[in-house]
């Protein structure tokens, strides 16, 4: 499907809306990790190249349509500014007749609205709401490919009445999750973390996978489904139903599981921890982290592959005696030729963790927005930048 590019859109000197994804960790005024700003940084670069006037989007957590003081942009703007070395004029609100007077009056190339979320008529996709915030600007830019599979006002019903196109990041994202999707063989998924709900990403896994190798929260839902003991290590009932669903399918030799675990007593970061075998998990055992022996077999599947994908942390990584899987398989792919992404928020949160990022082809920024892309589910972001295409092209 076609949409415009930045390239080659008539973009010189316009007032552009651009929607980012600036949702970041903050803690008393401070941005935590500004990877998802640094990310936005060549469209606004481009921008400002070409004598645009940008207006900045972003949400921030889930205020829930209340405006949530903590939840006010202004540590992102600082930081923003930070970044650029120039000044980033911060607005107390997102749309009315005063906002636009203050942008419309303003000499300042980077306006910065409020938190959208502050108003419930963001994540309702309210075309008011929308047509309020496009009145702002004269052409839209979304570079928010983390929010892409969310049908909001300032993703998908702005479109409806600006021309609209990608920034050079959500461009990104698509050229590197489509290698992904049409990969060169061998490929391997690695698949793990704390969230159980990737039913329709192993779908998609099972289709395009030489391989799976599963670690993590995820691979204990197989093991029960495999009638394997895995004592108090977390797990629900529900995906241990999809798993013995999926461990019918007859690509389920595709799955490797791991043959031994670091397990400890208590779920704590001093609990004191040993190697056992996969079907040696005691009753009051809780697997925290995949052992030696799967670490090797993993690094041996992953060694001659052409595509890489990485969804998921394949221990409790937060506590450095859980994280040897992860940061092992993560430095190991450093070693291999071969399209490497990752994607996910707890696997950029441990990639960033560990400094690995440098090891990969591409880091998504998306959290949920990459794994609905990558199992092909709806992305109303991007659906909307293709429908514009078709009804602005002439
Ligand atoms: C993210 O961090 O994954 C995106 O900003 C989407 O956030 P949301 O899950 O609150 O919509």
């Amino acid at each position: 499907m076609k949409r415009f590019i930045l390239a080659t859109f008539p973009i010189r000197s316009k007032t552009v809306f651009l929607r980012v994804d600036y949702n970041v960790p903050i803690k008393d005024g401070i941005v935590l990790d500004n990877h998802k700003i640094i990310a936005s940084l060549p469209t606004i670069n481009f921008l400002l190249g070409n004598n645009c006037k940008i207006i900045l989007a972003t949400h921030l957590g889930k205020p829930a349509g209340n405006v949530v003081p903590e939840l006010r942009v202004d540590p992102i703007a600082k930081e923003l500014s930070l970044l650029l070395k120039r000044k980033v004029i911060k607005l107390n609100d997102c749309i009315g007749a005063e906002i636009k007077e203050r942008i419309d009056n303003s000499k300042a190339k980077i306006l910065m609205l409020e938190n959208l979320r502050f108003y419930k008529d963001e994540e309702q996709n309210s075309p008011a709401f929308a047509h309020s915030l496009a009145d702002l600007a004269n052409v839209y830019v979304n570079d928010a490919f983390a929010v892409c599979h969310r049908k909001h006002a300032s993703v998908e019903a702005i479109t409806h009445f600006l021309p609209s196109l990608p920034g050079l990041l959500i461009e990104k994202e698509i050229f590197f999750l489509n290698k992904a999707l049409k990969p060169k063989k061998p490929a391997v998924w690695i698949m793990g973390g704390a969230k159980l709900n990737k039913v329709d990403l192993i779908k998609q896994a099972l289709k395009k996978a030489d391989n799976i190798l599963i670690g993590g929260a995820l691979c204990f839902a197989f093991m029960k489904a495999k009638g394997i003991k895995v004592g108090m290590s977390k797990v629900d009932s529900n995906s241990v139903k999809i798993a013995q669903k999926v461990l019918r399918k007859w690509s389920a030799d595709k799955i490797i599981l791991p043959i031994d675990f670091m397990i400890a007593e208590k779920l704590s970061p001093s609990a004191e921890s040993k190697i056992v075998r996969y079907n040696k998990i005691g009753p009051q055992q809780i697997a925290l982290d995949i052992g030696p022996q799967t670490i090797a077999l993993f690094k041996k599947k992953l060694t001659n592959s052409k595509t890489i994908i990485w969804n998921g942390p394949l221990g409790y990584f937060e506590w450095a005696k859980f994280a040897q899987g992860t940061k092992e398989i993560g430095r190991h792919l450093g070693k291999i030729k071969a399209i490497k992404i990752a994607g996910g928020g707890e696997t950029a949160e441990a990639i960033h963790k560990f400094h690995l990022a440098h090891n990969l082809t591409h880091l998504s920024t998306g959290g949920g927005a990459t794994l609905t892309y990558l199992a092909k589910q709806e992305m109303p972001g991007i659906d909307a930048l293709e429908n514009n295409y078709k009804k602005y092209k002439n």
